[in-house]
């Protein structure tokens, strides 16, 4: 054992110190050029900001936990891509604050479910899976078809958005209450759905 292996080795103070300079140098060349980097702060192309509807849709998605049981993140695997099509990209997720990357499967991803399905099959399947899908296993959520969604709300949130760097308008945001006006939370939780992925949805 060598002179300076012995002081390290021996020292744990010297240890716990030379360990987290290791570490955070590493880290700094890591992560630090991902945060300058364009592939990962902008927008991929077809990638807009969620409509007043769509931003409504996705608050209930997170209220009712629906990322608890699926995952928003096509990882570049065959298998993967064969069944839900293209990987998810960063440039996609650059609007969602926060993202809904997701970790557990219990049903299947839903980064690319955008168009897969009619509004009217969400609409059944939300209200009650098994009707549409025998052996599912997935919880009902017919509240959602009788509850309206918080139309005074949506202008704050936008507002809220922009200081994270979403590019609404002044336009958007003050017609956002007029644009959730009257829709269910079913309603707005389908047009959510209806938008996910569509930027790389027939690429491979
Ligand atoms: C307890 C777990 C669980 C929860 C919570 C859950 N799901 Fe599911 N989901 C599943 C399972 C399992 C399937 C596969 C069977 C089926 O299609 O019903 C599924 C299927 C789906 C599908 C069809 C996907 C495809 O590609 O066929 C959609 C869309 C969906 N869920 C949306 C939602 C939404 C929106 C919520 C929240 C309101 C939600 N799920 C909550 C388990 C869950």
């Amino acid at each position: 054992m060598n002179k300076a292996q012995k002081l390290i080795e021996t020292h744990v103070g010297w240890l716990i110190v030379l360990t987290i300079t290791t570490i955070s140098v590493a880290m700094l060349v890591e992560i630090l050029p991902l945060m300058f980097s364009k592939s990962v702060t902008k927008p991929i192309e077809g990638v807009k900001p969620y409509t007043a509807v769509q931003l409504a849709g996705r608050d209930i998605y997170i209220r009712e936990g629906c990322y608890n049981c699926h995952s928003q993140m096509i990882r570049p695997f065959r298998a993967e891509t064969e069944r839900y099509g293209h990987y998810s990209v960063a440039g996609e997720s650059v609007y969602d604050h926060p993202f809904l990357w997701g970790s557990k499967r219990t049903g299947p991803d839903l980064a690319r479910v955008g168009g897969r399905y009619s509004d009217e099959w969400h609409r059944a399947h939300l209200i009650h899976p098994q009707d549409v899908v025998p052996e599912s296993v997935m919880p009902s959520f017919p509240w959602l078809a009788a509850q309206k969604v918080d139309a005074e709300a949506m202008p704050a949130k936008m507002a809220a958005l922009r200081k994270v760097g979403v590019p609404y308008t002044d336009a958007d945001i003050a017609g956002a209450t007029k644009a959730v006006e009257g829709k269910t939370e079913m309603d707005a939780l389908i047009a959510y759905l209806q938008g996910l992925g569509l930027a790389l949805k027939n690429k491979r």
